[in-house]
């Protein structure tokens, strides 16, 4: 598609995304492998996977993150307290930072983002604080700017992320019960405005109903709701 001048952005099911750029770089989004019942079977991670970058510490988006980054060797950005859990268990490369802050790495710029949603990580000794949940809009040199909003519910303030980077894709979470349904996210797409939605965080389990057919019919025509499967890109 032409909207994302050479970048590719591969779906894996539930919100776990890989974005290659233009240059070659690639960029996995919270890792949900092993125990994820959506991820392609026959799907393997590129060998050069220097960036993994998390939105919140809830197990459906980290469980990978610390076998993932030994195996390829990279760094994990994600809010300052989860960035310390994650070092805490064996990855050497972590990146903390916060809400507002923008990080350059390599041909991308990653701004974190707020979200509405809770961020605990559960292990065996109980549930630890990691920071809060956040987005993260990718601006990509010499390609798009792209939203992954991680978990979260509508917020008005997803205007100041339109006003700020104006994302061309915005990756919404819609399939209710932990996260905005398509009745929500249909209000999200009004206020980000992106050129397309690429629907996550629906039907990997089954309270997870919202469907891309339910947010395409609420939203303007001029906003396209993609529907791949995992393993597909846009
Ligand atoms: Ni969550
Ligand atoms: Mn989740």
């Amino acid at each position: 598609m032409d909207l994302l001048k050479g970048t590719k952005v591969t779906w894996l099911g539930h919100s776990t995304v890989l974005v290659s750029t233009p240059k070659g770089t690639n960029l996995l989004i919270d890792p949900f492998i092993q125990h994820n019942p959506k991820f392609p079977k026959d799907f393997s991670l590129p060998e050069s996977l220097p960036y993994i970058l998390l939105t919140h510490g809830h197990g459906d988006h980290i469980s990978d993150a610390v076998p993932v980054a030994q195996k390829h060797d990279s760094s994990v950005l994600a809010i300052y307290e989860l960035a310390d859990y994650i070092g805490r268990r064996g990855v050497t490369k972590t990146i903390g930072c916060n809400i507002g802050g923008t990080v350059q790495l390599d041909d991308v710029a990653v701004t974190m983002v707020e979200a509405k949603h809770s961020a605990g990580a559960i292990d065996d000794d109980g549930t630890h604080y990691v920071g809060v949940a956040a987005g993260l809009v990718l601006t990509i040199a010499n390609g798009p700017v792209l939203y992954h909003a991680g978990d979260t519910t509508v917020f008005s303030d997803m205007k100041l992320i339109a006003e700020l980077y104006h994302p061309e894709v915005a990756m919404l979470p819609i399939g209710g019960h932990f996260t905005m349904g398509p009745y929500e996210a249909a209000l999200a797409a009004k206020f980000l405005a992106p050129q397309l939605i690429l629907p996550l965080h629906f039907g990997t389990f089954p309270p997870l109903t919202g469907t891309p057919e339910q947010l395409a019919a609420r939203i303007e025509p001029e906003i396209k709701v993609v529907r791949i499967s995992p393993g597909q890109s846009i």
